[in-house]
């Protein structure tokens, strides 16, 4: 059974439910060299650094090596090294024993322990402190460890995998992180692409998260539908993967497309998106208005059967002006002719003549 430790909690037992091995790897060509760089070290006892974005599957890629690993008969300890503070992760991690700070009324076997003959996964090791990357260090040069308030020396035979958010370059630059722990811990580096660069896999997720919402629930959502998969795969996904989980878990819950549509109308202005995500006004007004001229400008053209000197004269524009926007709203009698379609129904569009 594996078992997660959350932060500051005690151990959480929990029944490994990892998805099908096509939708953890999905389809897409970002995944594939990644697939197999796992298949390959399945087997071998070495330390596995993840290297990704927030909700690009860090855990759960952790869960699964695990589960497919010479370690899978032990415990998976996770420690979230970012929510613990100070005494008490490095409790988190060796134990301790009674007495050994305020508050220690008992002694406390800790993750490194749980997780003998099993994975412990130091999740955000960045946020580590420098004496606890000391201990995490010797750890995994000697398997040894000391409880807190111990003298004896215990050892240690576990699988360790780290993840990190943070490129841990940036932070040995900056001296927050050791370069010898660097080394250890990156043996292999696996990096986790973000959801943007593998678009493929995004329509196979949603139905996938779809489903298991709808069985938890016991929802009926229907299927998205195929406009809106395709809409939700070209999306900016800030927050990943978890992001579209949350996504289709508000569409089966709320029972509508709504939560989805207010989603996928910031699509077009993803390229303006702010760092925090918001979305800049004066770029929304622009987009507004340049809407609403091509929406004119449009219409103008049809009702003078796409003459554009016509159309120019009725605009009170030059010629020159029109034909630029016309190109810069990606206007043509093709393209035209299915918006309006789409607005009006098939039976206008028949006597629009050839451009
Ligand atoms: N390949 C995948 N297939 C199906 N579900 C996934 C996949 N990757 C991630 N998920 C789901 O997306 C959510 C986020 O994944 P996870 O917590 O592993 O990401 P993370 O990179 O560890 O995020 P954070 O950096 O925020 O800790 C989880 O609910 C997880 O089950
Ligand atoms: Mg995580």
């Amino acid at each position: 059974m594996a078992v997660t430790r959350a932060a500051g909690g005690g151990a959480v037992p929990e029944v490994s439910n990892l998805p099908p091995e096509e939708i953890i790897f999905g389809q897409s060509a970002a995944m594939q060299p990644l697939r197999q760089l796992i298949s390959k070290i399945l087997g071998a006892d070495l330390p596995v650094l993840i290297d990704g974005e927030n909700g690009t599957g860090k855990g759960l890629l952790a869960q699964y090596i695990h589960s497919r690993s010479a370690f899978s008969s032990g415990s998976f300890i996770k420690i979230n090294c970012a929510a613990i503070p100070g005494t008490l992760l490095e409790s988190e991690l060796f134990g301790h024993e009674k007495g050994a700070f305020t508050g220690a009324a008992t002694s406390k076997v800790g993750g490194v322990e749980m997780a003998e003959r099993g994975t412990l996964f130091l999740d955000e090791i960045a946020d580590l402190d420098l004496s606890l990357q000391a201990k995490i260090l010797q750890l995994l040069q000697d398997g040894q460890f000391r409880r807190m308030g111990d003298t004896t020396e215990r050892r240690a035979n576990t699988r360790v995998i780290c993840a990190t958010s943070r490129k841990l370059e940036g932070e040995i630059e900056s001296g927050r992180f050791r370069q010898d722990l660097f080394y250890r811990i990156n043996v292999i580096t696996v990096r986790l692409p973000a959801l943007r660069e593998r678009p493929e896999d995004v329509a196979p997720l949603a139905e996938y998260f779809l489903g298991r919402v709808n069985a938890r629930f016991e929802r009926h959502a229907p299927p998205l539908p195929k406009e809106v998969l395709e809409t939700l795969a070209h999306k900016e996904w800030r927050g990943n993967i978890r992001e579209l989980e949350n996504l289709v878990a508000r569409y089966a819950i709320m029972g509508s497309l709504d939560a989805v549509k207010a989603e996928t109308n910031l699509k077009r202005f993803s390229g303006k998106l702010s760092p925090d995500g918001t979305v800049p006004f004066k770029h929304i007004a622009k987009q507004a208005i340049r809407e609403m001229e091509s929406n004119v400008i449009l219409k103008v053209l049809r009702d003078n059967k796409w003459n554009r000197r016509r159309a120019a004269e009725v605009l009170n524009i030059s010629y020159r002006a029109l034909i630029y926007k016309i190109q810069e709203a990606g206007l043509s009698q093709r393209n035209s002719r299915k918006a309006i379609r789409d607005a009006t129904g098939p039976s206008q569009d028949a006597a629009t003549p050839p451009e």
